[in-house]
């Protein structure tokens, strides 16, 4: 309830306009502000808000009650040891990065090749400072509802491999996941693990696609595993070939995509490019 002073000129106490605005106010004895210009929480009336006045407090009390922006989640899936998994999480990271998000990377698994890699980045940075920074922390998938990622706008899951251990954790941090690549390459091994592992998420509700990795499109395999995919879910529109500048940087804390104009370097945007949309950023 609005008080107003009991008769004459202005009076200066506290703003009535926010409960708990701090800020002291001179209020005509109608009631309303004056003189009518910025006011000392930085208010600013016009002739037509004068009884309704928009207190700068009061919006600034609201921006911060806002709820905190949703960090998305990319999950890098599959069984199958080799598949690309933290190939393709090194170079989005580092993709992510350089278009500005904020983005953390939680390395899944036990060998922490993900992990590591970003060590050897640090370390790197110290020479070539324009290296963009990619941090990872190390986790595992019983920790995932453990992470805190206020203030982010993306995380990249790199999981471990196997699925012996922890399904039920599996599918629930792929549930709460924004989307979920799951790379493979076209041999039937391969094939034949990603396939049921995408039945089991994909009965569960998730949304992802196949991605075909360390891909000859040359073979006629590549073409045979792809239209297989594709009569079991979506299989990524870009496809990373199996090529010695993808994998060679890794050993010094950088990935393909560090590098300007690489084949390998392009496909990598292409993929961060496709994944982008699908996540929404
Ligand atoms: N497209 C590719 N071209 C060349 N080498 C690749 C490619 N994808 C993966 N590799 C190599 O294959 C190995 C396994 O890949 P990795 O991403 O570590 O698999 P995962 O994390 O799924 O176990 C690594 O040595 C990696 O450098
Ligand atoms: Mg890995």
């Amino acid at each position: 309830m609005r008080q107003r002073p009991a008769s004459g000129a202005s009076q200066a106490r506290q703003c009535t306009y926010a409960s708990g605005c701090p800020a002291q106010h001179n209020y005509n004895r109608f009631g309303h502000f004056f003189p009518r210009e910025t006011l000392g929480c930085g208010l600013s009336l016009s002739r037509s808000s004068a009884m309704v006045p928009e207190c700068a407090w009061e919006s600034t009390m609201a921006a911060k009650k806002a709820p905190a922006k949703q960090c998305k989640v990319l999950v890098l899936g599959g069984s199958k040891g080799g598949c690309g998994r933290s190939t393709l999480s090194r170079n989005l990271i580092v993709a992510a990065r350089q278009a500005g998000l904020n983005v953390v990377g939680v390395d899944q698994d036990a060998q922490r090749t993900f992990k590591k890699w970003s060590d050897r980045r640090e370390a790197a940075r110290e020479k070539f400072p324009q290296l963009v920074e990619c941090e990872v922390i190390a986790s595992s998938v019983e920790e995932w509802a453990s992470l805190d990622f206020t203030g982010r706008d993306l995380a990249i899951v790199d999981t471990a491999p196997g699925i012996e251990h922890g399904l039920a954790d599996m599918i629930s941090l792929c549930r709460q996941a924004d989307y979920v690549l799951l790379p493979t390459s076209a041999s039937t091994d391969d094939l034949e693990s990603v396939v049921p592992y995408w039945t089991t998420l994909s009965e569960s509700g998730v949304r992802g696609e196949f991605v075909l990795n360390k891909a000859n499109r040359r073979t006629r395999s590549f073409a045979s595993a792809r239209s297989a995919l594709n009569r079991h879910g979506r299989v990524a529109p870009v496809e990373v070939p199996l090529l010695e500048d993808i994998a060679s940087p890794f050993a010094s804390g950088l990935a393909v995509v560090d590098y300007d104009r690489s084949k390998g370097g392009e496909v990598m945007q292409d993929v961060w490019r496709h994944v982008r949309r699908e996540l929404g950023l």
